[in-house]
């Protein structure tokens, strides 16, 4: 069946939806906006690097009526303009903000998520363009960090906690199958023996929360002491699993650190793969603030051991300067049974064919093992923002040397 042509100008084609924007006046708010866009992120260093909320804001904000009518977007654009801009985050983008683990987003990250917002994919399947940039982009992640790429899989998420979950999910996956149990089916409700789980006492709070999520229960987290440079005590980590199996619990999961939130510090990988390795542990290094550290020859031999990682956590949207919660894949090496399909969904059927809705795809779509099903979101912010920087005559991993 051929494609009936186009009988009318497009550009006087109006959305089928309900919308009280019509086309021209969203294309002159669009244009005001990017000046607006432009002048927040070159004019970045003109500003204070934080702003208070004043008390007027924070209460106009937080009694914000649900409208009962609806206002113009010229209302909603000064409202903005009043209220939510001058009162960005902590110093993002700002060069007196570095400190601060986001870093402010490339121009081409930003116009990645305004078109990743208007193409609006939906990711949980079918023959689409973004389920390949998606995994382009993961496959690129990878690369970058120097992790297998072959047998290995990954996950755009939200942000690291959301990739530490998933990750310690496939941890407590590969523990119990080896132990005879399929939490996939049984749960843990009745699991035999009691599973610990080990990281320095620096490691970020998100650990503890998806222990909680994952139902291994906080008290079998072992927070393991640091030395004088904020690393994981190996000692101390070698003396609390010794311990736990003579109780006769099962030791399962050691989570290092590639930067850890306060100081940095990266803690000993190789040595921390190698007692996993001997010990049957699963190796889990959260990279989210550090791990890109490694594009830097001055401190890339830091990094040795991380592509030993069983599973590893990247963010993006902290060192590589694209919008906040714009990424967090997840990559877990084939070495477990655990294979990153976590959440098994029943083949979506028209009702009357019985015929598969969606068109088969030659590959494995990120969407079958996401939680979220919206990882292109972050994707193509990433790929625009790399793409570009490549483009320019200073290779971007030139950034780490700046
Ligand atoms: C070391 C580390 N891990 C995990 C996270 C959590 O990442 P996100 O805020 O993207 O969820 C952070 C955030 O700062 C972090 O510094």
């Amino acid at each position: 069946m051929g494609i009936t042509p186009l009988t009318k100008d497009p550009s006087s084609i109006e959305l089928t939806f309900p919308t009280m924007l019509g086309q021209e006046e969203f294309r002159q708010l669009g244009y005001y906006l990017i000046d607006r866009v432009a002048r927040h992120l070159y004019q970045v260093r003109l500003r204070s690097p934080y702003r208070p909320v004043s008390e007027k804001t924070r209460q106009a904000l937080e009694l914000l009526p649900l409208p009962d009518n609806g206002v113009t977007a010229e209302e909603i654009v000064a409202f903005f303009e009043e209220r939510i801009q001058p009162y960005p985050t902590f110093g993002t983008g700002h060069p007196r903000g570095f400190g601060w683990i986001a870093g402010g987003p490339d121009p081409m990250a930003v116009l990645g998520s305004l078109l990743a917002a208007a193409l609006n994919p939906n990711c949980i399947g079918g023959d689409q363009s973004a389920t390949y940039l998606d995994l382009a982009v993961l496959r690129w992640l990878k690369e970058l960090v120097d992790f297998p790429t072959m047998g290995s899989a990954g996950l755009l998420l939200s942000g690291g906690t959301q990739a530490t979950l998933v990750c310690l999910m496939a941890a407590r996956h590969a523990a119990a199958v080896a132990a005879g149990w399929n939490p996939r089916t049984e749960g843990l409700q009745r699991y035999p023996t009691p599973l610990v789980l080990y990281a320095s006492e620096q490691t970020h709070h998100c650990v503890a929360g998806a222990v909680e999520v994952l139902g291994l229960g906080q008290h079998l987290l072992r927070s393991i002491a640091s030395t004088d440079d904020f690393q994981l005590d190996l000692a101390a980590l070698h003396a609390a699993v010794r311990r736990d199996r003579e109780d006769d619990l099962q030791p399962f999961c050691v989570v290092a650190n590639a930067g850890t939130t306060n100081t940095g510090a990266i803690d000993p990988l190789a040595a921390i793969a190698d007692f996993c390795e001997r010990e049957g542990l699963w190796f889990h290094v959260d990279g989210s603030y550090g791990a890109f550290g490694r594009l830097d020859p001055r401190i890339a031999s830091r990094y040795c051991g991380m592509e030993r990682a069983d599973s590893l956590t990247l963010d993006p949207h902290k060192w590589l300067s694209v919008p906040m919660s714009a990424a967090a894949p997840w990559c877990g090496t084939g070495s477990s049974s655990w294979r990153p399909s976590p959440f098994p969904r029943p083949t979506i059927c028209a009702k009357r064919s019985g015929r598969s809705a969606l068109p088969t795809i030659a590959c494995n779509s990120p969407g079958d093992s996401t939680p979220s099903s919206c990882g292109w979101r972050s994707c193509l912010p990433v790929a625009l923002a790399w793409w570009h920087l490549s483009a320019c005559t200073t290779p971007w991993r030139g950034i780490w040397l700046n």
